[in-house]
């Protein structure tokens, strides 16, 4: 089949900078789309290091200022894979200039900023993502699809945790390169806007929206030196969070996420609990899913973990064979198939821009509850 290109421009080249060109590269030679994504550019601030990455990654061409990059003619999606304080500024930039936009996850510092990129990208009517990639983990969208064939009947509960223990060293600075997550002015929030977002937007995927919530947050270490500054200086984020919810379909919603959980490095799980069955999910296991029928035989009852690795389950025709799994990069490659599956009939691509303001909204919404100690509403 001939294929169409699609010329990728990428904005930062750290950890998704690698994650989204490894899928760039790898989606056309295991999902059938009209068009092939090609490495136009990638831009970084610095010269060499700009020059390193594109010669591992094999870029065609660098650029060391991001809006040099979106005026680029040669160019049809921006990819924006740098740190949350940047992405309005580029969202908005890219839609103005027409192109389409991949932007990574949180979509902005709060919900101010994310509406004026909605209003950016509708108004522009370009092509929008948000990088939300758990929910294309084929466990992860295989129990979507049991919760939307009604195999769990009603939803009472949707627990998440996002645990991981990096931060517990008071020595550790804030900002710059690698620490932007410890600095609110780079990161909008601590683990509210950069792990619950993700546990947010799988719940909102799979159980619906969120009405209300209550969150208590705390910043175990008050102070850190500031790697731009060379100061001590008041650490502003979240070290950990945890909320209640009520969700719109009457279930009640239970989150926590923290990076002083001593022993875990990126504990993702939910668990959701129906009239007739359960379901539970850890990123450390990602190709599994664990399932409880109340409905099966009484002697025979019991949770099981069903490996995801079968043709009929979710990505997985697309890989290898049955019984071999695929991990977590593999997330990003489905969303880019999605996205170019998407492009051939001019949809965006879910979450959406508009879509991931919903996550935003309620991320703001916890903030404000653990502030005011007060129920939230979410914003709508
Ligand atoms: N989807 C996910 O699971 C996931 C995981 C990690 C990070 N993220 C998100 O991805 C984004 C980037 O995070 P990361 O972990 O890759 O960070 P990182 O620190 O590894 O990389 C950020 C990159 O942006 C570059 N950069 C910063 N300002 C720039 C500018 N003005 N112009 C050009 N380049 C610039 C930096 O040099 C660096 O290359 C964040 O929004 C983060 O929340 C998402």
């Amino acid at each position: 089949m001939f294929k169409k290109n699609l010329n990728v421009g990428m904005v930062g080249y750290g950890f998704m900078g690698r994650t989204h060109s490894n899928a760039f590269r790898k989606v056309s030679n295991f999902f059938e789309n009209e068009h092939q994504p090609v490495l136009k550019a990638i831009c970084g601030r610095s010269e060499a290091n700009t020059r390193a990455f594109a010669d591992t990654w094999g870029y065609e061409s660098i650029e060391t200022d991001w809006p040099k990059l979106v005026e680029r003619k040669d160019i049809d999606v921006i990819d924006i894979c740098t740190p949350n304080d940047s992405h309005m500024e580029i969202a908005i930039a890219a839609a103005q200039a027409g192109k389409m936009i991949m932007c990574e996850k949180p979509l902005a510092l709060d919900t101010a900023q994310g509406e004026k990129m909605v209003a950016a990208v509708e108004g522009a009517k370009v092509l929008n993502t948000v990088w939300y990639n758990y929910r294309r983990i084929p466990a992860v969208t295989m129990a979507k699809q049991l919760i939307d064939e009604g195999r769990l009947g009603r939803i009472f509960h949707y627990r998440a945790n996002f645990l991981q223990d990096w931060t517990i060293s008071a020595d550790l600075p804030q900002g710059g390169a690698g620490l932007w997550r410890l600095d609110a002015a780079a990161a909008g929030s601590g683990v509210t806007g950069d792990l619950l977002a993700h546990c947010i937007d799988t719940a909102i995927w799979l159980n619906g929206s969120l009405n209300g919530v209550s969150g208590m947050t705390e910043t175990f270490i008050k102070e850190r030196r500031h790697t731009v500054t060379g100061k001590v200086e008041k650490v502003n984020i979240d070290d950990a969070c945890a909320f209640l919810a009520r969700f719109q379909n009457g279930s009640l919603g239970l989150f926590e996420s923290t990076r002083y959980a001593r022993g875990h490095k990126a504990l993702y799980t939910f668990e959701i609990n129906g009239e007739h069955a359960s379901i539970k999910w850890d990123l450390h296991d990602l190709h599994r899913l664990d399932w409880f029928d109340h409905r099966d035989e009484s002697k025979l009852r019991g949770w099981k973990s069903i490996h995801i690795t079968d043709g009929d389950q979710p990505y997985m025709k697309n890989w290898w064979v049955p019984g071999l799994q695929i991990g977590y990069e593999h997330s990003f490659v489905h969303h880019v198939a999605d996205f170019l599956a998407n492009l051939a009939g001019n949809k965006s691509t879910s979450p959406t821009f508009r879509e991931a303001l919903e996550t935003t909204r309620v991320c703001d919404a916890v903030l404000a509850s653990a502030k005011s100690n007060q129920w939230q509403e979410v914003g709508r």
